[in-house]
């Protein structure tokens, strides 16, 4: 975790420390849509960010997940808030597909995380919004037991016993008004009224194509390991209908890294939403 990284904009040339890189750049509190929305994904040079398991999931590539990301991955819980998670997650952890509960992980390697969440009156773990349309999970006890509020995020309709079986277990369940699926700008005025300002998206293709098609999602952090993996069905970081005009974004910086998996070298970039 030592070696450095290269920066190739704004600034070309420079080497500095990869811990630190997103954790020193201050993020606004403020967004297009009410609070400042971000995500973060590693994908494979062919654009791929997650691969069937045998059990018939989806699952990150493990031959792109690397300890750099993830420490970047860690860097961006840093100054959030709330995290956007959703149903499907939630199930995986309960089925024990995946054992990464939500960040900021422990350890001695990202006690500076939990310092920088400390100096800024950040509570140590954000809080965690999950959105849901099925309302099929049960929020796990380690989410429950590290004192940090969970909501549910659902559409206007919900199944009312899932909505009580949620509540029986101190969660909150809001139906947004008018969408069987949540997202999009009505979620970014809630969140916000809520009191939410930095939120880290941490959900996949089909809540990213929401925050996307709304324009809510003002930042969006990339990690591109320089390795083709194919696989099928292709997943990328934004699925769902043809969007009826482009989402740009601009580039606001950009890192190599020689360290990727068995060598690989990798980029860090962060894109900016044009407004
Ligand atoms: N490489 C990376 O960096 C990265 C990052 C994130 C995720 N992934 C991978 O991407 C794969 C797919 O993730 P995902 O299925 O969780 O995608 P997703 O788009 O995050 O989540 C889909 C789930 O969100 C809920 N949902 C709530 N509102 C929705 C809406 N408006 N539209 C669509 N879904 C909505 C649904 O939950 P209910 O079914 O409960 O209704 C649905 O199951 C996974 O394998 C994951 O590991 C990779």
């Amino acid at each position: 975790m030592n070696e450095g990284i290269i920066s190739c904009y704004p600034t070309a040339g420079a080497e500095r420390p990869l811990a630190g890189v997103y954790l020193d750049t201050p993020l606004p509190d403020q967004g297009r849509c009410g609070p400042f929305v971000y995500a973060n994904y590693v994908t494979s040079l062919d654009g791929r960010i997650s691969v069937p398991t045998p059990a018939g999931g989806q699952t990150v590539p493990g031959n792109i997940a690397n300890p750099r990301d993830w420490r970047l991955l860690e860097e961006l819980a840093g100054p959030a808030d709330l995290l956007l998670s959703s149903g499907r997650y939630l199930r995986e952890l309960n089925a024990g597909q995946t054992s990464d509960i939500l960040p900021v992980g422990t350890g001695e390697a990202l006690s500076d995380i939990r310092a920088f969440r400390a100096r800024r009156g950040l509570a140590p773990q954000p809080d965690v919004a999950v959105l849901s349309v099925s309302l099929d999970f049960a929020v796990p006890d380690q989410l429950l037991e590290q004192g940090r509020r969970v909501i549910v995020i659902t559409g206007s309709t919900p199944d009312e016993r899932r909505v009580q079986a949620l509540e029986r277990t101190g969660v909150k369940v809001i139906a947004l008004p008018g969408t069987q699926q949540p997202g999009g700008e009505a979620l970014a005025a809630l969140l916000g009224r809520l009191g939410y300002r930095r939120i880290y998206a941490i959900t996949g293709p089909y809540v990213m194509h929401t925050l996307i098609t709304a324009r809510v999602l003002d930042t969006l952090y990339l990690t591109t390991v320089h390795r083709i993996i194919g696989g099928s069905p292709f997943a990328s970081i934004c699925e769902g209908d043809l969007l009826s005009g482009t989402a740009d974004f601009s580039l606001a910086s950009l890192y190599v890294d020689a360290h990727g998996p068995d060598g690989c070298t990798q980029t860090f970039a962060r894109y900016d939403l044009k407004y």
